[in-house]
C-alpha cells in the first residue's frame, strides 16, 4: 500500500467507516511503561481513552500507582493526575489485553553491540499479547517501540502463533512510530508536526485515526502547563504500508543527525578560517529549504534514541549491502565533536594533566535526567584517563550519575560557584537555562585559571571574555570582528 492520506482526517482521507463515529473513549493497552510508553498512555487518558499501562516492574508499576513517575519530564506528572481517573498500572493485564480496542507496543529496543536491534522484549510481548487475543472483537496491535524495518511482519506472525488464528481476522497490525523528544514529549505527543500509521488494512488505519481524533482535530482544552503553541493548526496524517512507517522513523532521525554532523563539520572549518558558525547556521536556516532547527554547532548529539538508531540503519545498509555514506559520516562527525572539547581544553592550558576541570551539565540535554550516552561521560573518562581532575554540577542528574556510574571519579558540587572553585577550566556541556546566566565574575574569583570551552555555543562571547576568560566555542570566529551596528531590517520567517 503507498501513502494514502495527507492531511487531518476529512473526507476523501480515512472516513472512519470501520469506526462507530459515537466512539470517542476506546480501551487502550500500553504495553511497556517506559518514557515514551507512559508518555503516550498519560496523554491518551487526559483526551478521555481508558488507558492501562503494563509493565514488568513491579517497583516501576507500584511507583507509578503512586504518582511517581521515576523520570524527570516536564508536565508529566501533572498530566498523570489531571487523568488519574482515565488510567490504571498493571504489571500483568490479561483481561485489559482481552478487551482492548487498541494495544500499544512500547517496550524497549535496545542496541546489541553490531548495532543490531535487540527484538526480546518486542517478541515477548507479542507473545503475551496474542495470548489474550481471544473473540472475534476487532482490534489494533500498534508498534510504537522503534523496530528495524520488517517487524511488523514479525509482530503479526508471533500474534497469529500466541494467540492460535490462522487468518487476522479478528486483529490488525500497524506501525505506529513516536516522534517525542526527552524534554517536551507531552507537547510533542499533543501538539505533533505528523502523526504516522503503517497499516496493511483499513480499518486499521481508520482505528488508528478515531483514537488519535482529539490530537487530529486538536479538539481538547490544552493542560494549563502545556498550552497550545500560537500558531499551531492541525498535524498531518500520513498513512502507509508498515515497512514505510517504521522507515519514517529511522529516517527521521537520520536526518537531524545528519544535520547536526554537517553543522559540526562546518564548525570545525569555521575554527581555522575565523567565520562565525553560530551566524553561518542563522542565515543559512532562514532558507526554508534548510530550516532553523537541528543546526546547533558544538560538542554534539546524545541520548538514548540517536546512537541506537543510526547504528541500527547503518546495520541494515549492511545487510542488503547498501553503503549508507552520508549517515555513516555524520556518526563519525559526533563521535569526534566530543573528543575535541578535550582537545581545545589541552591546547588551551597547555596540557590537562594535573589541572582541574569543571563540568557544567552532565544530561545529554536539557530538560531531562537522561545520561544515556551523555556527551558529558566521554569527556569525563578522556579527562580522567589523560590525569585530570573531573568535578561536575548538573541542577537535575548529579544523583542518577552517582548512581549509575559509581566508579566515574567525578566530584560533585553543589552549585556553579562551588564547582568553578580552584578550576583551571570549565566545560559547558549541557545547556540548561541556568548556565545561560552564569554569575561570571563570581566564578571567575575562584578559579585558579579561567578557560571556557561553550560545548553549546550557548554563551556570548564578549560577556564571558569581559570576566577575564579565554572563551572557546565550536567555530565561534576567531578573525576579524565586525564594528558598527549590523543592520538586521525585517525577518521572515
Ligand atoms: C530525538 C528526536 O528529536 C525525536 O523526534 C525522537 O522521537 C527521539 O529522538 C526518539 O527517537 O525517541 P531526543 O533524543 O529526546 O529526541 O532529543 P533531541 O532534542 O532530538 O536532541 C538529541 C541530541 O542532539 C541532544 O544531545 C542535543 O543536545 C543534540 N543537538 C540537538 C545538537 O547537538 N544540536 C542541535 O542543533 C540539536
Amino acid at each position: 500500500m503507498t501513502v494514502e492520506g495527507v492531511g487531518r482526517v476529512r473526507k476523501g482521507d480515512l472516513q472512519l467507516t470501520s469506526v462507530n463515529p459515537a466512539q470517542k473513549s476506546f480501551r487502550v493497552c500500553v504495553v511497556g511503561s517506559g518514557y515514551v510508553g507512559l508518555t503516550t498512555g498519560a496523554c491518551l487518558a487526559f483526551l478521555g481513552h481508558r488507558i492501562t499501562c503494563i509493565d514488568q516492574n513491579t517497583c516501576k508499576i507500584e511507583a507509578m500507582k503512586r504518582g511517581e513517575t521515576g523520570i524527570f519530564e516536564p508536565g508529566l506528572d501533572k498530566l498523570l493526575r489531571l487523568a488519574a481517573g482515565n488510567i490504571a498500572f498493571t504489571t500483568s493485564g490479561e483481561t485489559d489485553l482481552e478487551q482492548a480496542d487498541v494495544v500499544i507496543l512500547a517496550v524497549g529496543t535496545p542496541s546489541l553491540p553490531d548495532g543490531r536491534v535487540e527484538l526480546s522484549q518486542v517478541r515477548e510481548a507479542a507473545d503475551k499479547i496474542g495470548k489474550n487475543l481471544t473473540g472475534d472483537r476487532f482490534r489494533v496491535v500498534a508498534v510504537k517501540s522503534t523496530v528495524p524495518a520488517g517487524t511488523g511482519k514479525m509482530v503479526k506472525d508471533l500474534l497469529r502463533k500466541a494467540s492460535g488464528r490462522k487468518g487476522s481476522t479478528s486483529f490488525a497490525v500497524a506501525s505506529n512510530p513516536e516522534f517525542l523528544r526527552e524534554g517536551s514529549a507531552v507537547q510533542d505527543m499533543l501538539y505533533p508536526d505528523r502523526i504516522v500509521i503503517g497499516v496493511e488494512e483499513r480499518a486499521a488505519a481508520e482505528t488508528l485515526a478515531a483514537l488519535y481524533r482529539p490530537v487530529l482535530e486538536q479538539e481538547f482544552v490544552p493542560p494549563p502547563f502545556c498550552p497550545r503553541p500560537g500558531g499551531y493548526g492541525f498535524p498531518a496524517l500520513i498513512t502507509s504500508d508498515i515497512t514505510t512507517a517504521e522507515m519514517i522513523k529511522y529516517a527521521a532521525n537520520a536526518f537531524l543527525v545528519t544535520k547536526i554532523g554537517f553543522i559540526n563539520e562546518i564548525a570545525g572549518l569555521c575554527d581555522y578560517t575565523g567565520a562565525d558558525v553560530t551566524a553561518v547556521a542563522r542565515a543559512i536556516g532562514l532558507d526554508h529549504r534548510i530550516g532553523q532547527h537541528f543546526l546547533r554547532a558544538g560538542i554534539g548529539w546524545g541520548g538514548s534514541c540517536f546512537g541506537k538508531d543510526t547504528a541500527a540503519l547503518l546495520n541494515m545498509g549492511s545487510e542488503f549491502a547498501c553503503d549508507l555514506p552520508v549517515l555513516r559520516g555524520a556518526v563519525e562527525v559526533n563521535r569526534r565533536q566530543r573528543l575535541r572539547a578535550v582537545e581545545k581544553l589541552q591546547h588551551a592550558l597547555k596540557g590537562v594533566r594535573g589541572c582541574t576541570i569543571g563540568l557544567l551539565g552532565l544530561a545529554f540535554k536539557p530538560n531531562t535526567d537522561d545520561l544515556r550516552d551523555a556527551p558529558a561521560l566521554d569527556i569525563a573518562r578522556r579527562l580522567l584517563s589523560m590525569g585530570a581532575r573531573v568535578k561536575a554540577y548538573d541542577p537535575v542528574t548529579m544523583n542518577n550519575c552517582r548512581t549509575l556510574y559509581p566508579d566515574l571519579e567525578i566530584e560533585y558540587a553543589e552549585d556553579v560557584i562551588s564547582l568553578a572553585e580552584g578550576c583551571d577550566a570549565l566545560v559547558l556541556v549541557t545547556e540548561w537555562e541556568e548556565f545561560t546566566h552564569l554569575p561570571l565574575a563570581s566564578m571567575a574569583a575562584v578559579m585558579n585559571r579561567r578557560v571556557l570551552v561553550d560545548g553549546r555555543n550557548a554563551l556570548d562571547p564578549p560577556e564571558v571574555q569581559k570576566e577575564g576568560f579565554v572563551y572557546l566555542g565550536f567555530g565561534r570566529g576567531t578573525g576579524e570582528k565586525f564594528e558598527g551596528d549590523i543592520l538586521v531590517q525585517r525577518e521572515h520567517k
